[in-house]
């Protein structure tokens, strides 16, 4: 296929430009600082109908709507005057930052960007160019990440050309790194209460936090974080769609204490075919708990070598497009879940939709004789 895709760097001439191509319903795909976004005028219903169709996006995934801040957000959305008080707090801790509210759409707002719902996620992002171009487009930003449905979000401009050198979209690259690495966190605001519909790097507990001085502030317990899972199905079908996932199949590794009294010969023949099934396989690895098996697999990663959650977020994806590339029948993720972090479940959400929460559980004297893996 030949090449279509434009490149253009920070400037503010191209930053204009990128603007208008906005404003004209052209594609252009940008850096934020959690992954890059793919966006269009998110007030024409024909442009965002070529996001959808360009990342055979099913179209009851709403997108987000990527504004400035809070006074340009509340053009979009209609509140009560509790709910604007309280979303514009929440702006002012968060924004730009990694977190989408989700809010009662106003009727401006194409059918297609809400998936018709009646509700639109709004989400101010930090980088300066993609905040310009925004500026110059005049109008919110509809953007979705910039990958194919389903597959891996895309962190480095690498990743989007992959995707998309040979499609008609406008790509910035400035450079920018998106330092968290994983999409934003969603939330959605109604009536004083808080639903949160995707984890993110702003956590429920820093959320229950901030809520909580804000009650003793006003002397009062009416903002409220709830957790219905039945709400959250409804309002946010976009997040039971399988999500990140490599080309290969992804299993979570549990490597499990089993002690049975082998007889020596059995031992050795389930070490021999387990051995067999994961040489061909690579394993991302946590804090290097299991390195000490690494010569087993094909190919071995660490997602932080010294125990830093926040580093494996932000090399979870690119560990991800990198195995794509590699020629291999599986890859294993171990199963750290369980190591207490506030971040964990950010990444958890993430793994156990790439792996479509597939498990495998070995016993460690299968891999090592007798060896415990901590
Ligand atoms: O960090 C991010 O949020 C990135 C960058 C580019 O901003 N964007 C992003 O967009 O991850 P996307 O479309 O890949 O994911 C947005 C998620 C969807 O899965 C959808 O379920 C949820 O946010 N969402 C958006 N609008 C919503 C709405 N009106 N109601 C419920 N959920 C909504
Ligand atoms: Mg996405």
């Amino acid at each position: 296929m030949s090449k279509l895709s434009k490149i253009y760097t920070n400037t503010d001439d191209n930053l204009m430009l990128l603007g208008k191509k906005i404003f004209n319903g052209e594609i252009v795909i940008f850096p934020t600082e959690t992954v890059f976004g793919m966006g269009t005028n998110g007030l024409s219903e024909t442009a965002v109908d070529n996001i959808f169709k360009l990342k055979n996006r099913p179209k009851n995934n709403p997108l987000i709507l990527h504004c400035l801040g809070y006074n340009d957000a509340k053009l979009l959305v209609d509140l009560n005057k509790d709910d604007d008080y309280k979303f514009r707090l929440l702006s002012e801790k968060y924004w730009p930052g990694p977190l989408t509210v989700v809010l009662k759409a106003k009727k401006i707002i194409p059918k297609n960007v809400t998936s018709n719902t009646g509700y639109v996620g709004l989400r101010s992002p930090k980088n300066d160019s993609t905040r310009r171009i925004i500026e110059y487009s005049k109008v919110p930003l509809a953007a979705p990440s910039a990958n194919i449905s389903g597959k891996v979000s895309s962190t480095c401009i690498e990743h989007v050309k992959k995707y998309f050198d040979s499609s008609d979209v406008n790509i910035l690259d400035d450079n920018y790194v998106c330092n968290i690495g994983i999409e934003s966190t969603v939330i959605m605001l109604e009536n004083g209460k808080i639903n949160i519909l995707r984890e993110g790097i702003i956590t429920s507990s820093e959320l229950k936090l901030f809520i909580r001085k804000l009650n003793i502030k006003h002397n009062s317990n009416d903002f409220l974080i709830i957790d219905d899972q039945k709400i959250n199905k409804i309002i946010s079908p976009g997040q039971s769609i399988l999500h990140y996932s490599p080309n290969k199949p992804l299993y979570i590794l549990n490597i499990i204490d089993y002690r049975n009294t082998f007889e020596n010969s059995s031992l050795e023949e389930f070490s021999n075919y387990t051995q067999n099934y994961l040489k061909n396989s690579i394993l991302i690895d946590f804090n290097k708990i299991c390195l000490k098996y690494q010569d087993i697999f094909l190919g071995y990663v660490d997602l932080s070598s010294n125990g830093d959650i926040k580093e494996a977020i932000f090399n979870l994806y690119n560990v991800f497009h990198q195995l794509n590339d590699i020629d291999c029948d599986k890859i294993f993720i171990y199963n750290f879940s369980r190591i207490e972090n506030t971040y964990m479940s950010a990444i958890w959400d993430r793994i156990r939709r790439a792996s479509e929460n597939k498990e495998i559980s070995i016993p460690y004297n299968f891999l090592n004789n007798n060896t415990a893996v901590y």
